[in-house]
């Protein structure tokens, strides 16, 4: 009951709120909810991922009303779906905005999910009691390479075909339900209209309500605990008396709103300079490859997968040794799954005494850093052919990426850090 709840608005936001908590909430989640007040650029990139989010499933929603899921071939001998894309493309009004943005929004999603990620790894943000807000997002990341796969196969050009194709293909690595399991995951012997099909599906219904209930857990998991920050303390620890709002926070709303906006503008000034100038992003965004219409009976000499694909690529391929009797693409799957999943252990692995990189010793900093160049050389490699070399040096980087999750648990432990302040620093 609204007497209940003490509202005291009137109008209308009174009728609304005796019948739905809209003042409780903004108070909840914005005007009343205290953060931290020494966020630093690294704490844009949560909002940012959220507008991305936005833009992806308002640009999807358009592309939709024209794109046709079909492999059969027109009157002229070309994939309704890819044609469809091209129509989109020369003769819907704007649709080539839209469809730039949603391709190049793919892109620009991993690039801020990437430097999210990074955030919560240099301060500590996966450890308790923030373990869940952390466990979500790695679901979250998974959800949104599920969405990305699934998304590279609609306009059916070459590179769509043919990524799809060794990727659904690894799944007949597993020993004896290997093959069987392909082609059930494609519904035919080759990746096909029914392949298209589902992928569609997936990728339009399916994956978009998963990641978008992840969101929602994932930020109802962060206004449970309170947000970390770059010092890596609890502000709840130090909370004003008569009040009981901790000392160091400061309302959301307008704060951290207005700083937000700060964010989204310096990036929306890039996302519009790459969208207008460089919408295939040099080659990394959409390949010239997939400007030709698929066709299964031409395998394109070189198959990469896009750019935020090939750090975990990379792991796969540097497998080249067969194991109890299984063989090496099997492992390389393994490891390439495991080079996945191994974040969502993080919160576990981490043993030091203080969060944030600040405090830190020497170690984890040079292990960081180690880890973060692993990953980008992994990336560039992913994206080449392979050579002798190329396997020797991505076999090197993938035991580096490993060794700075699997020897957290020792060096973390070991490391000299400083003592954290008893207050925020800045
Ligand atoms: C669609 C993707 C995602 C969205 C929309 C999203 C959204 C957000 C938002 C709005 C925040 C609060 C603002 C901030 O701290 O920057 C946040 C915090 C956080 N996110 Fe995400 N996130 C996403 C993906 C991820 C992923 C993939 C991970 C990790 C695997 C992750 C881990 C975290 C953590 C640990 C925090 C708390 C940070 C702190 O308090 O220091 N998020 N997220």
């Amino acid at each position: 009951m609204a007497a209940e709840k003490q509202v005291t608005t009137t109008g209308l936001l009174g009728w609304i709120d005796e019948r739905f908590p809209l003042t409780v909430m903004w108070k909840q989640h914005l005007s009343e909810y205290y953060a931290p007040r020494n966020f630093n650029f690294w704490y844009f990139f949560g909002s940012l991922a959220l507008m991305v989010l936005v833009i992806q499933i308002f640009t999807g929603i358009f592309l939709v009303m024209h794109y046709k899921p079909d492999a059969s071939l027109n009157a002229s001998g070309v994939p309704v779906a890819f044609a469809s894309v091209e129509y989109i493309m020369r003769d819907v009004p704007w649709g080539w905005l839209i469809r730039y943005m949603h391709s190049t929004g793919a892109s620009a999603f991993f690039i801020v999910v990437y430097l999210h990620m990074f955030r919560g790894m240099i301060y500590g943000s996966y450890r308790k009691p923030r373990e869940l807000i952390w466990l979500f997002g790695v679901f979250i990341f998974l959800a949104l390479m599920a969405e990305a796969f699934f998304g590279y196969l609609l306009p059916w050009g070459q590179m769509s075909y043919w990524g799809a194709q060794v990727i659904v293909n690894l799944f007949s690595a597993i020993p004896l339900i290997g093959d069987g399991l392909s082609i059930w995951l494609r519904g035919d012997f080759v990746v096909g209209d029914a392949t298209l099909n589902r992928f569609f599906s997936f990728h339009v219904i399916a994956i978009p309500f998963v990641l978008a209930g992840l969101v929602v857990a994932h930020i109802i998991a962060l206004h449970e605990v309170g947000s970390n920050n770059p010092d890596g303390i609890e502000i709840k620890k130090k909370k004003d008396p008569a009040t009981g709002i901790p000392l160091d926070g400061i309302p959301f709303h307008p704060y951290y709103t207005v700083k937000d906006i700060v964010g989204v503008a310096v990036f929306l000034i890039i996302f519009s300079w790459i969208i207008f100038f460089a919408p295939e992003g040099g080659n990394y965004f959409i390949e010239a490859n997939n400007f030709i219409p698929a066709d299964p009976l031409k395998t394109p000499p070189h198959i990469a997968p896009v750019w935020y694909f090939t750090p975990f690529y990379s792991v796969l391929r540097a497998v080249t040794y067969p194991l109890f009797g299984l063989d090496a693409k099997f492992w390389g799957v393994v490891a390439m799954g495991a080079s996945v999943l191994i974040f969502a252990f993080l919160p576990w692995l981490d043993r030091s005494p203080v969060k944030s990189i600040r405090y830190k010793g020497p170690i984890f900093k040079a292990a960081i850093t180690i880890f973060v160049i692993s990953f980008i050389v992994l990336g560039y490699l992913g994206l080449l052919a392979p050579t002798a070399g190329r396997t020797l040096a991505a076999q090197i980087f993938s035991v580096l990426y490993f060794a700075f999750f699997l020897l957290m648990p020792w060096y973390s432990r070991m490391d000299k850090c400083k003592p954290e302040p008893e207050r925020v620093t800045e």
